[in-house]
C-alpha cells in the first residue's frame, strides 16, 4: 500500500525522504514508496504497449504501486490521464508525450506535489518541471538511416544523380527534429553535388512531416509524390523515420507500380524494428532497413532510476548538455540504436531476443 502524497510536501527531486507538511526538521519522515504514474502516447505503434507493460512489470516487481495509462493519441485524454495520477498521489510520471508542447499545465501542478517526472523517450518541452529524459540517441537514428541509403546506392563511388524524397515524424514530437536532423546533415554533401536530386524540393520538417506518425498519412503523400514528380522519372530512395511510415511509403510504390525485391525498388529505411518490417526486410519485399532501439533496456534503465532514487540515490546520466527543452538542459540519459538490415538482423534482433523468428514470419509481435 502507497502513501497518499497529497498534502505533502516534498524536497527536490530525488530526495529518498521528506519532510512531512507541518512537521518539523528532525521530526517525522515519509519513505518514498515507489509509487509511479506511467502515461504511454498510442497504441497503433507497437513499441509503447510492450514497454508500458514492461515497466508496469518492473516496477511491480520491485513491490512499488502503479497506474499505467494510454491515451491512445489524444492529447486532452492525456493531460487527463497525468491529473488523475497526480491526483491519486503519485511520486514519479514516466510520461511519453503526445505533444510535447501541451504538459506544462498539469506538470506544474505535479511539481507541487513533489513528484518526479521522467520524460520517457521524447522529451517533454517548454516546463522547467521534468526532472530527467531517458532515451535513444535520437540524432543517431537519422545518421543511420541516412548511412544505408548511401551504401545501398554506393553513392561513394556512382556519380548518380539519383532521385530521393524526405519523410519526417509527427512535428509535435520532439524526436521528429532530431532524426530528421541526423539524416539530413548526413546526405547534405551528395544534395550539394548534385548526387543526390530530391524533385519536390521539399526539405524542411513541415512539409515533409507525418501526423501522428501514421502510415496511411505517409501513404498519401507519397501518393502525390509519385503524381506530381515521378511520372516520366525514377524514384531511387525514401528517407523514412519509423517502421509504421515506411510501410505506408512502400504501399504507394507498389501502387504505382514499383516491384518489391526488384534492383530499382526504391531504397526505403525505418525504425522500431517492428515484427511486419522486419518481415518485409528479411524477405526483401519492402523496405530494406530499420533501426533498433532496445526498449527492454529503455524499460530497465527508467526502472532503475526511480528505483535508485526510491532507495535514495541520483539516477545515472551520461548528457547533461544536448537535450534543451526551452528552460533548461535536462539530464539525459542516452542508449545507442543498432542499424539492422537482412545480414544482422537474426543476431540483432532474434538472439537477444526481441521477437523470435515466427514473429517477424508472422509479421506480428
Ligand atoms: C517516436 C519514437 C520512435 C517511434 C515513433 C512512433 O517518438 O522515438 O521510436 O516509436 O515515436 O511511435
Amino acid at each position: 500500500m502507497h502513501l497518499s502524497r497529497r498534502g505533502l510536501l516534498f524536497g527536490s527531486a530525488g530526495a529518498a525522504a521528506v519532510s512531512l507538511a507541518g512537521c518539523g526538521a528532525g521530526e517525522e519522515t515519509a519513505q518514498l514508496t515507489g509509487f509511479t504514474g506511467i502515461a504511454m502516447p498510442t497504441d497503433t505503434s507497437e513499441r509503447w504497449v510492450i514497454e508500458g507493460k514492461s515497466l508496469e512489470d518492473n516496477l511491480k516487481k520491485l513491490g512499488y504501486d502503479v497506474i499505467h495509462q494510454n491515451a491512445k493519441d489524444d492529447i486532452d485524454t492525456q493531460i487527463k490521464q497525468i491529473q488523475s495520477m497526480v491526483d491519486e498521489g503519485v511520486e514519479f510520471l514516466i510520461i511519453a508525450a503526445i505533444d510535447n508542447k501541451s504538459l506544462g499545465a498539469v506538470l506544474a501542478e505535479a511539481k507541487n506535489q513533489g513528484v518526479t517526472v521522467i520524460s520517457y523517450d521524447r522529451l517533454i518541452l517548454e516546463t522547467p518541471d521534468v526532472d530527467y529524459y531517458a532515451s535513444f540517441d535520437n540524432y543517431q537514428v537519422g545518421v543511420l538511416q541516412a548511412t544505408h541509403i548511401i551504401d545501398r546506392l554506393q553513392l561513394n563511388e556512382q556519380s548518380g544523380p539519383f532521385n530521393i524524397e524526405l519523410f519526417s515524424g509527427d512535428p509535435g514530437d520532439n524526436n521528429s527534429q532530431y532524426f530528421f536532423m541526423g539524416g539530413l546533415d548526413t546526405l547534405e554533401s551528395y544534395i550539394y553535388e548534385g548526387k543526390l536530386v530530391i524533385l519536390s524540393g521539399e526539405t524542411e520538417q513541415s512539409p515533409t512531416s507525418t501526423k501522428a506518425w501514421s502510415g496511411d498519412v505517409a501513404f498519401e503523400r507519397m501518393e502525390g509524390l509519385l503524381k506530381d514528380f515521378y511520372e516520366d522519372e525514377d524514384l531511387h530512395a525514401v528517407l523514412s523515420p519509423y517502421d509504421g511510415i515506411s510501410r505506408g511509403v512502400v504501399e504507394a510504390l507498389v501502387d504505382n507500380g514499383y516491384e518489391p525485391g526488384e534492383d530499382d525498388f526504391p531504397i526505403v529505411t525505418g525504425q522500431d524494428a517492428e515484427a511486419q518490417s522486419l518481415k518485409a526486410i528479411k524477405e526483401g519485399t519492402g523496405q530494406t532497413e530499420t533501426v533498433f532501439k532496445d526498449t527492454r533496456q529503455l524499460a530497465s534503465t527508467v526502472t532503475e532510476m526511480v528505483e535508485a532514487i526510491v532507495n535514495g540515490g541520483d539516477p545515472e546520466i551520461n548528457d547533461r548538455g544536448t537535450y534543451d527543452n526551452g528552460f533548461k538542459f535536462v539530464p539525459s540519459l542516452l542508449l545507442e540504436p543498432v542499424d539492422v538490415t537482412a545480414e544482422n538482423y537474426q543476431e540483432v534482433v532474434v538472439d537477444s531476443g526481441y521477437l523470435t523468428e515466427d514473429q517477424i514470419d508472422a509479421g506480428q509481435a
